[in-house]
């Protein structure tokens, strides 16, 4: 495992320094704007703890920001010609103001055609870098400000860790730690391990004093990250796994709440499934994507498991953890799925009758193997399928979250609801959002004991029972 050496941690914070002397008289105010997933969310708080440290404020508008970033996801073609059309629009503000920086970061930038896009077609753009040059934005930044140039730092690296990136995190009581980046799995479909470069695990001590410090501040819950979170150690020659570091992480005094994702899996095991049942602080919560239910499709799509594994493997952890709240990920639409293809997803959703699904019309993904199939099936036909999907999926979302009417649970407050100010939100063990009225006394960071009194397809509302 490779991390950036002190020289070049030391380096980039004398540029954060230079940056920050080039603003002396009023405070820069940045945008960074995300897309992807938690893996983004948690990249774009290091960008904003960087930012931070070399003076710059945020803030939400456009209009008035200095400095406008997008962290891009490169995972379906819908994502992508979503900041391509956003950067597109920001063409006038930046003939308005010529002094406004417009950059791009993220996955999208370690793909070649992207990037000679964005050079050719988007000359506004004067700051681009992926997903591998993260921790150089200081001295990007003080290029960009200093020699009035496009700068372009994108490196075919296998990556390397940046540990001493500063973290600026939203106040809210939970956070997200990543314990690994990349992906070693090469599904045909995905972009995942072209831009995000090969499995790398942080050392245990590095991620537990980071941990340790955010329980310190306050925070009780954590999500602990990776592209294929429960690979976790196998890269390392400690002889570590996730399993392992969950007991390691449940020690952690003053937290709470642990959760984890994604899991892929081929590599759930049994130990791994021992250690969620025992770690008391570990949520009854896996999010754990199947992707298809035919035995051929998974074939297709190198998944390396079957249908019949995949409902075994549900049915051991349920045995387990017999209150487990799953969620998964499904593809409709690989190329050639046929109806019986397809039908043997419903089953997998009937049979395992997953708390919730996030689904997705296949995209065709440049440089990936799936991309290289003629597919004949039509867009049509897809649509059909997935209108097909959803509303079996929201009918079985529906009676799981109907039977919880009258319970009461645990949960953690994370704020004001965002469609009704005279509400609270927060989340149960298994992770389900519930809604309930605000009380004195009761903020953002407390637990609360809450009975539901009303049920909906996406969330519960309810009142607080015990503050
Ligand atoms: N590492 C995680 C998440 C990867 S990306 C995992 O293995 O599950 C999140 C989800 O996007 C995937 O689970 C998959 O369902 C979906 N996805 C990935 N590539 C896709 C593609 N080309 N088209 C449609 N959906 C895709
Ligand atoms: Fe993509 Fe598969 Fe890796 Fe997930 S496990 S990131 S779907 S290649
Ligand atoms: Fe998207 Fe990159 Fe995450 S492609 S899903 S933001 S790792």
């Amino acid at each position: 495992m490779k991390t950036i050496t002190p020289e070049e941690t030391k380096r980039q914070i004398s540029y954060s320094k230079r940056v920050k002397e080039l603003f002396m008289t009023a405070a820069p105010k940045a945008l960074v704007i995300t897309y992807g997933c938690q893996q983004n969310e948690n990249d774009s708080e290091r960008i904003r703890g960087m930012l931070s440290a070399m003076g710059y404020a945020f803030t939400e508008n456009k209009s008035e920001a200095d400095l406008i970033l997008y962290n891009t996801c490169a995972v379906r073609e819908g994502a992508e010609l979503r900041v391509l059309g956003n950067i597109g629009a920001l063409v006038h503000e930046k003939r308005r103001r010529p002094n406004l920086i417009i950059g791009i970061c993220g996955c999208m930038m370690q793909q070649e055609h992207m990037v000679k896009t964005i050079r050719s077609k988007y000359k506004h753009v004067s700051l681009v870098f992926g997903t591998h040059t993260l921790h150089r934005l200081p001295q990007l930044l003080f290029e960009v400000l200093t020699e009035q140039n496009r700068v372009f730092s994108v490196e075919d690296s296998e990556g390397v860790i940046a540990e001493e990136i500063p973290v600026y995190r939203s106040g809210d009581p939970k956070a997200w730690v990543s314990v690994m980046y990349g992906c070693n799995n090469f599904c045909t479909y995905c972009i995942v391990p072209y831009v995000r470069g090969r499995e790398r695990s942080r050392m245990p001590e590095r991620i537990l004093e980071e941990i340790k410090e955010l329980a310190q501040q306050g925070i009780t819950e954590i999500t602990l990250l990776g592209q294929n979170v429960n690979a976790y150690g196998k890269d390392l020659t400690i002889g570590i796994d996730f399993a392992d570091l969950l007991f390691e992480v449940n020690a952690v005094e003053g937290l709470r709440r642990i959760r984890f994702m994604t899991s892929h899996p081929k590599d759930m095991s049994p130990r791994l499934i021992e250690a969620m049942a025992s770690c008391e602080k570990v949520m009854p919560q896996l999010h754990l994507p199947f992707q298809a239910g035919s035995d051929r499709i998974l074939s297709a799509m190198n998944r390396r498991y079957t249908k019949e594994g995949y409902l075994d493997l549900v049915r051991s952890v349920r045995e387990k953890i017999p209150d487990i709240a799953l969620t998964s990920d499904v593809i409709v639409g690989f190329p050639n799925e046929s109806e019986e293809d397809f039908a043997e997803t419903l089953d997998v959703l009937a049979k395992v009758r997953f708390d919730s699904v996030f689904s997705f019309i296949y995209s065709k993904r440049t440089g990936t193997p799936a991309a290289a199939i003629d597919d004949l099936v039509t867009d049509e036909e897809k649509h059909a399928r997935f209108d097909r999907l959803l509303a079996l999926q929201n009918k079985i979302s529906r009676e799981i979250n109907d039977a919880c009417l009258g319970q009461t649970f645990e949960v953690l407050t994370e704020g004001e609801s965002k469609t009704d100010a005279s509400m609270l939100t927060g989340r149960t063990p298994g992770g389900k959002i519930v809604n309930f009225p605000k009380q004195d006394g009761v903020t953002t960071g407390s637990y609360v004991t809450v009975k539901i009194e009303k049920t909906n397809t996406w969330s519960l509302m309810g009142n607080i029972i015990r503050p």
